[in-house]
């Protein structure tokens, strides 16, 4: 069983993820945010929401663990830093935490539930969204599969947890749930499966040699097209998503 690291590169995000941030804004209009409020982005990604969120007129730092989308967060103008989503360093400076399509790449949630917890001021809130159960679903199994036949395995490098899994995860903590639900979203796709493979599942194209790698992305590509292809060639991939808003009580320390 292998475990890899995932690469970021902000130019084939913006090719084939820009509708990850477009997707965003019930997330941005869940947090409400107000003007002058101090925000942190956790998992800001090339800060495309964490731009919007200044605009809105919050004071709002974004952290992300890749150097490359903090470096093209920063060539936006905005307040971004490199560090560990699961190893924050912030004590009572926020009002909220917010997280986009972030959360599922950090596999030890408590750690993130603990940093955040630490961050926010008494009385602020813990709003995101991420992958869910059942997220991507055919595409795993299709990776897992090609993979298999290559004599390879991977552990999956996504939390995709039950939201009964992640409400137990955020009271345990002492977050008080506002709201918490499972959302199908099926996401249309900028083109065909290829680029989100290329762009999301490093981990599990890179366990295999350079030159079998084209090759095995044909064949999660064919393997997926009856699944996510419609008959006017337009790709869905099928994401679940959990959302959730949260607040740590007034009276917390
Ligand atoms: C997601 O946003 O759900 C997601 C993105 C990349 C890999 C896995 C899931």
């Amino acid at each position: 069983m292998s475990s890899t690291t995932q690469h970021w590169n902000p130019a084939q995000y913006g090719k084939d993820a820009r509708f990850v941030s477009d997707l965003g804004m019930p997330v941005v209009d869940l947090l409400s945010p107000q003007r002058g409020e101090n925000i942190l982005d956790l998992g800001c990604g090339d800060g495309a929401l964490t731009a919007k969120l200044v605009e809105l007129g919050c004071n709002v730092v974004g952290v992300d663990s890749s150097f490359e989308m903090i470096a093209a967060a920063k060539s936006l103008g905005l307040n971004a830093r490199v560090m560990d989503g699961q190893a924050l360093r912030f004590t009572h400076e926020f009002d909220a935490v917010f997280s986009n399509a972030a959360l599922h790449w950090m596999k030890n949630p408590e750690c993130v539930i603990a940093g955040v917890w630490r961050a926010l001021k008494p009385g602020g809130r813990f709003v995101g969204e991420f992958g869910g159960c059942g997220n991507v679903t055919s595409i795993v199994t299709a990776l897992e599969s090609a993979l298999s036949s290559r004599g390879k395995m991977v552990a999956s490098p996504w939390f995709f947890p039950h939201p009964e899994e992640y409400k137990r995860l955020l009271e345990a903590s002492g977050f008080e749930i506002k709201t918490l639900e499972l959302i199908p979203r099926p996401t249309l796709l900028p083109g065909d499966v290829s680029g989100w493979l290329q762009t999301f599942a490093q981990p599990y194209i890179s366990v295999l040699p350079a030159a079998q790698r084209l090759d095995f992305i044909s064949e999660v590509v064919e393997t997926l097209r009856p699944l996510l292809c419609d008959t006017k060639g337009d790709w869905k991939a099928d994401y679940v998503r959990l959302r959730f808003a949260t607040t740590k009580p007034n009276t917390a320390t």
